[in-house]
């Protein structure tokens, strides 16, 4: 099987041919996360994954990214050293549910996983935390396959609200937001780290009472 980056310096080198490869990307491991939600559901009754959002990083924020890397522009460049061109965000109502996601990712024969951060067990200095990982998903295109690196965060709908706040809160202040706003963020996802401890709870409570119910 052939893989990025060889590959592309042969024959894929213009911006609009990537950029069809990592939608294509998008939608294989678009399709994958579908397809286990609604066997879970079929299984098991229950939906472990609130929605998903995916999206192709800007070629503004791919060219920024590389400058601050110290790497020249270009499409070589792009695909070897930035991982995030095609990212998907899975958004589950439970941490527990975050794992069992990224097990079944991980299980799946086709997708080679390349890195794991774990910023759920080892938040960020921030406060962030999230699970991310980083796959390549092969693309079989009419006479060769081509292995594409996609970028997945699993979070909680907590931890989401939190990171998207964060996210508007870093470009307003250009990284340099005043103490008491970085302490406030950081006491936040402390809190919200509690709050999902506490549903995660609550919910097996229910889910061990319907299992007595039924008995
Ligand atoms: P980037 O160069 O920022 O992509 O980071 P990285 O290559 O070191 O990878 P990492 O896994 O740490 O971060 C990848 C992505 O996670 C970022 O592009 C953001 O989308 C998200 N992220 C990481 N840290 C933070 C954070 O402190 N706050 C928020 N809101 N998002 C974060
Ligand atoms: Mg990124």
């Amino acid at each position: 099987m052939e893989s990025l980056p060889l590959r592309f310096f042969k024959e894929i080198n213009n911006w609009d041919t990537v950029i069809f490869i990592y939608n294509s990307a998008l939608k294989e491991i678009g399709t994958k996360i579908d397809i286990l939600n609604d066997e879970f559901q079929h299984r098991h009754r229950y939906n472990p994954i609130e929605h998903v959002k995916s999206r192709i990083k800007a070629p503004e924020s791919i060219v920024k990214k590389l400058k601050k890397r110290g790497y020249e522009t270009s499409i070589e460049n792009m695909v070897k050293y930035i991982n995030d061109i095609a990212g998907i965000r899975i958004i589950c109502s439970f941490t527990s549910d975050i794992y069992k996601i990224a097990e079944m990712i991980a299980n799946q024969n086709d997708l080679k996983v390349l890195s794991i951060k774990d910023y759920i067990k080892y938040p960020k200095e921030s406060g962030y935390q999230s699970y991310h990982m980083i796959v390549t998903v092969p693309i079989f295109l009419s006479d060769s396959v081509i292995d594409t690196k996609v970028e997945i965060q699993i979070r909680t709908i907590a931890q989401d609200f939190w990171a998207t706040l964060e996210h508007k809160i870093y470009y307003k202040f250009e990284g340099n937001a005043p103490d008491y706003i970085s302490r406030e963020l950081r006491e936040c996802a402390k809190i919200i780290s509690y709050l999902d401890e506490r549903m995660l709870r609550l919910t097996d409570v229910i889910l061990e009472s319907k299992k007595t119910d039924v008995s």
